[in-house]
């Protein structure tokens, strides 16, 4: 899987083109990277490059957003895990009606619901770099580790 490099913001449409160059037939794709690491504005990007016209907000208020291709008619679900602060809410709102809808998702923290994401998720991570430019990876999700207070926190560390 080729890493992509955002170097400014104005690669991020020809990067987000790139990245659904690379998304195959996956459609759960969980996004990892600190506070600022331009998830949200990635996974935009990704929303335009799928021919997504309406505005497209953070969904730090509510746990999903939901947008339609006007491309191919398809929803696209953001999941903002942020807030969070028990799984019970995650049960409640029907994760699992989204996760195997087929339909893409693109979540944001999943580190806050790790157990519940479908073994076949896709784990993207953005890094920034010192110049601010943003490098993004693809790979498979290891669940054989499910998310504790510590790997949060090295994830964070690391981060
Ligand atoms: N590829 C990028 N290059 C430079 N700045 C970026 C990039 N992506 C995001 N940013 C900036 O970083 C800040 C945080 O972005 P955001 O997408 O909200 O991060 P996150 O969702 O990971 O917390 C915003 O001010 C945004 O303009
Ligand atoms: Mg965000």
């Amino acid at each position: 899987m080729d890493k992509i490099i955002i170097s400014s913001p104005d690669q991020l449409a020809e990067a987000a083109r790139q990245f659904v160059g690379q998304m195959g037939d996956d459609t759960v794709f969980a996004f990892y990277g600190k506070m600022g690491a331009g998830k949200t504005t990635f996974i935009k990007a990704i929303c335009e490059a799928l021919g997504v016209t309406d505005v497209i907000t953070s969904p730090t208020f509510a746990i999903v957003n939901e947008y339609r291709s006007e491309e191919d008619n398809e929803l696209i679900y953001h999941f903002d895990f942020y807030r969070i602060k028990k799984l019970e809410e995650v049960y409640d709102m029907g994760y699992e009606d989204y996760f195997y809808s087929g339909a893409l998702c693109f979540i944001e923290w999943p580190e806050l619901v790790e157990e519940l994401l479908p073994m076949d998720a896709v784990k993207v991570c953005i890094e920034v770099a010192e110049d601010e430019s943003r490098t993004v990876t693809m790979g498979p999700l290891e669940l054989d580790a499910p998310a504790t207070e510590e790997s949060v926190a090295s994830e964070e560390e690391k981060a």
